[in-house]
């Protein structure tokens, strides 16, 4: 299975992108998400990265994520009480609510993971579905040239136990048809000089053109269209741009 998200990578994320560490969009979606008259929703929300500080910034939001060492990371970031049916396992796919939402939210290019076009389609009708009318989606997209990288980088990382996690990734495929690039991530955890835990994780990505995903938008039924390069809001993304916010409307 792609993009599981195991025990070892789940580790890694939380070590390299614990609670609270921004990359601009933590500000950004604060101020945007500050109007909302209504829960808000943040598919693949993982260690609760995002989540979080958004919900000690006063915004009432829930998340899912079928990980569930993801989960175990967001549970144990803060009080449990805070949290308290906020959390549960679900995918992009089959995602369920009683509930509309005033905004849908999906930060740091998690939408990136979902490779088939037409499932990423029905994502988007899904998200169209269970927001309240006038509700807005907001989803961060990387720009086309961060996939088309070698890979072959080691990083790595200290535990609280001081030892040693490391990433090796590997780019195995690059389909410029179907926009996709599937990388072997390789997880390993080094007790001394010997090596304790090993997880081959398949990563696979879909790229998409800005244009492009502004149809897809419109396709599934959202109007006023706002694409914004590197979290200003409003600045069309130009050359050199490493994200872009869309935002759109399900209309009244
Ligand atoms: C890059 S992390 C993003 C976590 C968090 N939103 C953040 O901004 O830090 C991507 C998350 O997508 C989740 N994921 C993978 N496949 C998914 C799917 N089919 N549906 C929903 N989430 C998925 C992973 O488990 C992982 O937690």
């Amino acid at each position: 299975m792609n993009n599981r998200y195991g025990t070892l990578a789940s580790w890694v994320y939380n070590l390299d992108k614990p609670v609270g560490r921004s990359f601009g969009d933590i500000e950004y979606y604060s101020e945007r998400l500050s109007g909302c008259a209504g829960p808000v929703l943040e598919p693949a929300v993982g260690n609760g990265r995002f989540l979080v500080p958004i919900l000690e910034a006063g915004i009432d939001i829930r998340g899912f994520d079928p990980s569930e060492e993801m989960l175990g990371y967001c549970r144990n970031a803060r009080a449990a009480e805070m949290l308290e049916g906020r959390l549960s396992r679900q995918t992009f796919e089959h995602f369920n609510y009683d509930t509309t939402f005033a905004a849908i939210v999906v930060p740091l290019g998690s939408f990136h993971l979902i490779t088939d076009v037409a499932v990423a389609r029905s994502v988007l009708r899904r998200f169209f579905d269970y927001l309240a009318p006038g509700g807005q989606l907001m989803i961060d997209l990387d720009a086309i040239g961060g996939f088309l990288g070698e890979g072959g980088r080691v990083r790595s990382w200290t535990t609280d136990d001081g030892d040693l996690l490391t990433l090796t990734d590997a780019r195995v495929s690059t389909d410029f048809i179907a926009q996709t690039t599937v990388t072997h991530l390789r997880y390993e955890l080094w007790k001394g000089t010997k090596l304790a835990g090993t997880e081959l994780e398949l990563f696979s990505l879909r790229w998409w053109g800005v244009e492009e995903f502004a149809m897809a938008l419109r396709e599934a039924g959202f109007v006023d269209i706002v694409a914004s390069g590197n979290y200003s809001y409003g600045q069309a993304p130009a050359t050199g741009c490493d994200t872009i916010s869309f935002e759109a409307r399900r209309p009244v």
